[in-house]
């Protein structure tokens, strides 16, 4: 994306849900641990964005920050479904987690990057 600080959150979010992935198919120990620090840590990146998206004064924030909530809306109802029962934590799920977050930073982070570098603001929070 070009912006240090965002590229190394995005990095260690990979990182996190490969360690996942990784745990659902070996089943060496216990996921629960890496789905919480995965909906966590999420959380912590989409709030770092949302400042550097509201000082930036982004025009599409709103929109943007809306699919986050979304996505942890998403990742939430998976995490409890886990707790309680052990279910819903499955290649499907793990895929579709992949996709959305390949496509929102390789495609709708890079608006308000774009839009970041144009106007000449800074990506520091
Ligand atoms: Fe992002
Ligand atoms: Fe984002």
């Amino acid at each position: 994306m070009g912006f240090e600080n965002l590229d190394e959150q995005h990095r260690h979010l990979f990182a996190i849900l490969n360690r996942l992935v990784d745990l659902h198919e070996t089943a060496s120990a216990d996921p629960l641990p890496v789905l919480e620090e995965l909906v966590a840590y999420s959380g912590e990146h989409f709030h770092a964005e949302n400042l550097v998206m509201m000082k930036a004064r982004f025009p599409g924030y709103g929109e943007h920050a809306q699919e986050h909530d979304r996505f942890v809306d998403r990742l939430r109802s998976f995490l409890s479904s886990y707790r309680q029962n052990r279910e819903g934590l499955t290649r499907d799920m793990l895929a579709y987690v992949r996709e959305w977050l390949l496509t929102h930073t390789q495609v709708t982070d890079m608006f308000y990057a774009d839009f970041i570098r144009r106007s000449g603001h800074s990506s520091n929070t």
